[in-house]
Formats: C-alpha cells, structure tokens, sequence
C-alpha cells in the first residue's frame, strides 16, 4: 500500500475546518504539519484530528513554514490563509517541489499574482485553487447547456449578486474589511463569479470598467442602524443589535476566535460601522471577453435576502438562472420562437450548494465530476484579474485592459 502523503495545512481558522475532516477521513493522507500564527487555532484542528481517530500534527509558526516543509517532509500544503498570505506559502512550496492546493483567491493583488505566476511556470509545480463553486450541480447544468449549444452563440451576461445583512455583513466585521488583507469584495468574493463566467462561456476577460463605493457599512452613512461600540462581544450597545455577530453563543466560533484572541487581538466580531473599513459594499463592473461577449456584473453586499441571478444573451435566445439561497432555484431555456422550458436542477443546501464534497473529492482524490474541473494556476489568475482589473478602474475611473494587470 503507498505511503499516506505528508499533508501541512497553513491557516487553521474556519475554512480549513473542510480540509482537516476532509484529510482526516481519507488513509491516504496524512496531516503531519499545522502552521498559523494561533495555536490556539491549531489545537482547535488537532482536536478534530483526535475526533476523527488520527494522531495530531506538529505545530508550526510561519515564520519557520520552510524549515517546517524540510523537516516534516511536506508532500502536500494547503494554504487556507488570509487571502493576502497567500502567495508567501505557495510561491516556497512549489520551490520546495511540494504540491499545494489553495483557497481561492490564489492572492490579493497584481504584484503577487504574477510572482505566482512566474514560480509556477519556473517550477513545473502544481497548484490547484478551490473554485468551489464549478462544483455546484446548477452551476453545471448551466454550463452544460450553454456547451451543448441551447441559447447558441452568448453575446452578453447580466449578473447580479446579493449578500445580505447577515453574511454580507460579515465582510466587514474582521480582516476583510481591510483591502490590503482581501483585495476587497471584487477580489474575495466576486473571484468565485468571475470564474464562473470565465469558465461558463469558455472566455477569457479582456477590458474591465468598474464604479465601486462604501455605501453602507462604515461610519460614514446617515442610515440610522450605527451603534456605538468597537466589537460586540462585552458590548451592551451591541446586546440588540442585528448586525453584531455573538461569538459566544456558538461554539465553534468560542473556540476558534473568542478564545483565541488573547494571542494575536484577532477580532471576529468588530462593528460593521466602526472605522478602519478600506473595501466597497456595492459594485458595478462592465466587461468585455476574449469571445466578444460583454457582461453587466453587480454585487451588493447589504440586500434583504441572499442570492443571485445570471441572464444569458445568445443568438438563439435566453438562458436564465435564478437562487434564492436556502428556498428557490430556475433554470429557464427561453429559445426564440418557442415556449420556455424548465431546466431547474435541485439546489442542495450544505457545502455552497454542494459544491464543497465535491471539490475536495476533485483535489484528494482525483474524482472526476461530470462538467467540472478544478481550477490551475492559469485559470485561479485569470478569475481574480477581472477583480484586481475592477479595484484598478475604481481608483482611475478609467477602463482597465487585463492584459496590463497580468501577464497571462
Ligand atoms: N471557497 C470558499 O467557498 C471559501 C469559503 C470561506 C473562506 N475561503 C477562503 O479560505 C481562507 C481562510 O478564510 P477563513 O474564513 O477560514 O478565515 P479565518 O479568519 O477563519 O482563518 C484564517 C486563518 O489564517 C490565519 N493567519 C493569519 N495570518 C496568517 C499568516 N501570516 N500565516 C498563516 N496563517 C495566518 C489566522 O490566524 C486564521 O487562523 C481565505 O483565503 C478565504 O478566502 C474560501
């Protein structure tokens, strides 16, 4: 039987809860190595390790993660970091000629993403980025029928993603309210639905014109719904407010961040008006593609309910999809000259639709899944340069070619 491969997992907060249970349950791996500035954090993933009947991983700081991938005989890293940490564990493990799985984005702006770029190409390394959403059994319907021709050539795109209060809100409530740490919303959060795009009409971005502002959340809007505290743990202030994230009355969350603060001040429950908020809340992007086609993309990040909706324009008529998370799927065929027809395929709930299973039996184990194939390096740079594309057009209120954001 081979040897299990000698796993490390850099970042060990919420995300890489996934990757632990999912290593743990697999004999084939082995999690050897946990790195994060918290070990707190780390005992949190070694405890998991235990549940699952594994031995628990050696705990490692960043600033000796390359001595940790000699010393442990890393096979394999997964970076499940803050975004903008991104880059430092990959770039030195493919160095290291250590396979490395990443969570999307693969970084936070142009400098590293082509510093990433580069170490690939030099190395022949492999990275893999977990664009999850690809998995997703809509998601591939949609792409299917697009593929087999069903609205024939696409001309356009109209998106439109809605985050609502609750996980909207969330952005800006710990790191990714700083840009310099996510990249912003266009970066973090939209990189999921530029890959959709990409990969959904098999086109590359070509030119980007973005508006984007801070409308919402911050200190700045006269809405009414500001409370007058820092963090909400200990706040009265924050005891009725439906913004404030209660850490302590969940217990992972207690056990992950609450109790984990007194080593780093690592907030995960800040005032989502409260200063220090560097990203937008609402953003309007225009783009052209390699194809010819153009999309109208917008995302809001403080809408009454969660959800989205993504309107095909082709030469043969409409495609539409339509989420309500939680409570209602369409997908709708309007071919022209005839009456639409139903495409609409279960939504499940857990795991973004599903879509988490499924990535993580791509990556370990090389499933196939009908329809999906998870994302390279390539293709994690280019869903990330129609964000880093857009955060420059923000700046310069001009159009912005992808091609002088990254050398693809
Ligand atoms: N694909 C998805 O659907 C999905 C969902 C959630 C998060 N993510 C991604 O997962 C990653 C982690 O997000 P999260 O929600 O778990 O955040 P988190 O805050 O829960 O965890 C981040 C961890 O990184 C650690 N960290 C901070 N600085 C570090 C450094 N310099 N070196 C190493 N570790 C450091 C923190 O201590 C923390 O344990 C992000 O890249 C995020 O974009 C992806």
């Amino acid at each position: 039987m081979p040897q299990a491969v000698r796993t490390a997992i850099v970042g060990t907060g919420h995300r890489a809860q996934l990757f632990t249970e999912g290593l743990a349950k697999r004999d084939g791996y082995d999690v050897v190595a946990l790195c994060d500035p918290n070990s707190v954090r780390m005992a949190f993933h070694n405890r998991m390790l235990l549940a699952a009947g594994r031995r628990t991983a050696h705990l490692w700081p960043p600033a000796r993660y390359d001595e940790m991938l000699r010393v442990e005989r890393v096979e394999l890293v997964v970076v499940t970091s803050v975004d903008a940490t991104h880059d430092r564990y990959i770039e030195a493990a493919l160095r290291a000629g250590v396979r490395v799985i990443c969570e999307k984005p693969i970084t936070t702006d142009a400098v590293k993403a082509q510093s990433i770029l580069d170490t690939v190409r030099e190395t022949g390394g492999s990275l893999s980025v977990a664009y999850n959403y690809r998995f997703n059994p809509v998601h591939r319907r949609v792409r299917q029928l697009l593929a087999d021709g069903a609205i024939g050539t696409v001309h356009s795109v109209h998106f439109e993603w809605m985050l609502d209060v609750s996980h909207g809100a969330d952005y800006f409530r710990r790191w990714h309210r700083d840009k310099s740490n996510s990249g912003g919303l266009m970066v973090h959060k939209a990189s999921h639905h530029f890959d959709l795009v990409n990969w959904w009409l098999g086109a590359e971005p070509h030119t980007v014109y973005a508006r984007g502002q801070l409308a919402f959340y911050g200190p700045g809007p006269e809405h009414g719904y500001a409370r007058d505290y820092v963090r909400a743990h200990g706040s009265s202030a924050a005891d009725d407010d439906p913004f404030a994230l209660q850490l302590a009355d969940n217990a992972t969350m207690r056990d992950l961040y609450l109790d984990a603060e007194g080593e780093d001040g690592y907030y995960r429950d800040r005032n989502v008006f409260a200063p220090g908020v560097s990203i937008e809340d609402d953003m309007a992007v225009l783009v052209s593609y390699d194809t010819g086609a153009t999309m109208t993309y917008h995302l809001t990040a403080y809408s009454p309910a969660e959800g989205y909706r993504v309107m095909f324009n082709g030469s043969g008529g409409r495609l539409e999809l339509n989420v309500e998370e939680s409570t209602f799927t369409s997908i709708t065929l309007r071919p022209l000259w005839s009456e639409p027809v139903d495409h609409t395929v279960d939504h499940e709930h857990e795991g973004h639709g599903g879509a988490d299973p499924r990535v993580l039996a791509a990556l370990l184990d090389g499933e196939q899944t009908e329809g999906a194939e998870v994302a390279d390096a390539r293709q994690a740079a280019l869903a990330l340069v129609t964000g880093l594309a857009a955060n420059r057009s923000f700046e310069t209120g001009l159009p912005v070619r992808t091609a002088d954001i990254l050398k693809l």
